[in-house]
């Protein structure tokens, strides 16, 4: 039976769900939605290059508008990076020809941190507010828009190693060896991130995500001073304004911990199984995820199954579900694949 739900625009079931209100039909957004799948993506950053589509508020919001356009999300996720933030305190970043991000310079000294410049960052981030301004316009209340930013953990990360890393070995060493200059760090970085996610409540976002994509990465009894303790500082600082989406890689062993950090809503990675999860947390919380970015290299029917599976696993759950994929979406994904997740959402 379907409820007075299907009066509801997308911005306001999606809203609901972050409240933890339950839905027949959940909404449903992906994680990097615009990008290299789409042809008209790849179009337009042929012409523009990367960065220059982020820091112009026209292109930015027209590649945040493609798949919306396409394919009817419920919500709008600013199309930008996690890393405008170092590149905004003064470290630039390219993109590294074998793949993968590489930062000019890694951050490693005290005088490195030093040089960090977190003064500017409003001047510096002056085309995010700009971009977000023209798509509250375009969306008209009635697609929900999203701002993120990256976890201090997750930030140090690119900062530290000065690119894309696998091992994090200078960041850990950095932790354990000096832990007064990792915290002079953090401090740096969060105080960043907390002003960073004020322009874009100031901006008219409706929610935004975190993402702590690699605190999966610590040991399990320093993830606290490694990332939490800085999460919770953000979610202290902004989480009254708008519904925080935290995603959280590999971490769905802390959910209940997590959830005491007060996100209103937790993401988590494909790992977890949604069904067992929902059973044994310890407080409802609104849930959001949870398909594996790979499937969709795969064929429609087999992404109609598992999405189907996950929409059955989630079926009648108290705290709320927002569908998603459990990461970002790959350049090797197939459009109908999106399409076939559309699909099956929707007729749930
Ligand atoms: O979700 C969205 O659609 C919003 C836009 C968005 C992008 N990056 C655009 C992007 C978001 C939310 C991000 C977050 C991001 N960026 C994270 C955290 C989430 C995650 O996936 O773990 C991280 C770690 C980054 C840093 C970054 N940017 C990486 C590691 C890469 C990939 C580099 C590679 O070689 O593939 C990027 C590039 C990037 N950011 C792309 C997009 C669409 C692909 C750019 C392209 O090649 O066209």
């Amino acid at each position: 039976m379907k409820t007075a739900e299907s009066n509801l625009t997308s911005r306001q079931r999606f809203l609901a769900a972050c409240r933890g209100e339950p839905l027949d039909t959940p909404p449903l957004w992906i994680m990097r939605q615009a990008g290299r799948y789409l042809p008209e993506y790849r179009k337009l950053k042929w012409k523009h290059g990367f960065l220059t589509m982020v820091k112009t508020p026209e292109l930015a919001t027209e590649v945040t508008l493609q798949p919306i356009r396409r394919f009817g999300f419920d919500a709008a996720i600013l199309f930008s990076d996690i890393l405008v933030i170092p590149e905004a305190m003064g470290q630039p970043y390219h993109f590294r020809d074998e793949g993968g991000i590489g930062m000019d310079f890694p951050i490693r000294s005290k005088d490195d941190i030093d040089r960090l410049d977190t003064s500017g960052i409003r001047e510096r981030l002056d085309y995010v507010p700009g971009a977000l301004k023209l798509l509250k316009r375009e969306l008209d209340g009635k697609t929900a828009l999203l701002g993120f930013a990256g976890s201090p953990w997750t930030l140090a990360t690119y900062m530290v190693e000065g690119g894309s890393s696998t091992h994090f070995e200078k960041l850990k060493e950095l932790f354990y060896g000096n832990r007064a200059l990792f915290e002079t760090l953090m401090e740096k970085i969060t105080e960043a991130v907390v002003n960073y996610y004020r322009m874009q409540v100031e901006a008219g976002v409706d929610a935004v995500q975190i993402f702590d994509s690699w605190g999966g990465a610590c040991a399990g009894g320093d993830y606290e001073a490694a990332s939490l303790k800085w999460l919770r500082r953000i979610l202290r600082e902004i989480g009254e304004a708008v519904p925080v989406i935290l995603y959280a890689k590999g971490l769905h062993h802390r959910i209940d911990e997590l959830a005491k950090a007060g996100p209103q809503v937790i993401s988590v990675d494909w790992t977890a199984d949604l069904g067992h999860l929902r059973d044994t947390l310890k407080k409802p919380v609104a849930l959001q995820g949870n398909l594996d970015p790979v499937l969709l290299n795969t064929t429609p029917g087999i992404v109609r199954q598992e999405t189907g599976k996950i929409l059955d696993a989630m079926k009648g759950y108290s705290g709320g579900h927002i569908f998603n994929l459990g990461h970002g979406i790959l350049p090797t994904a197939r459009i109908e694949n999106v399409e076939a997740i559309v699909e099956t959402v929707r007729r749930s």
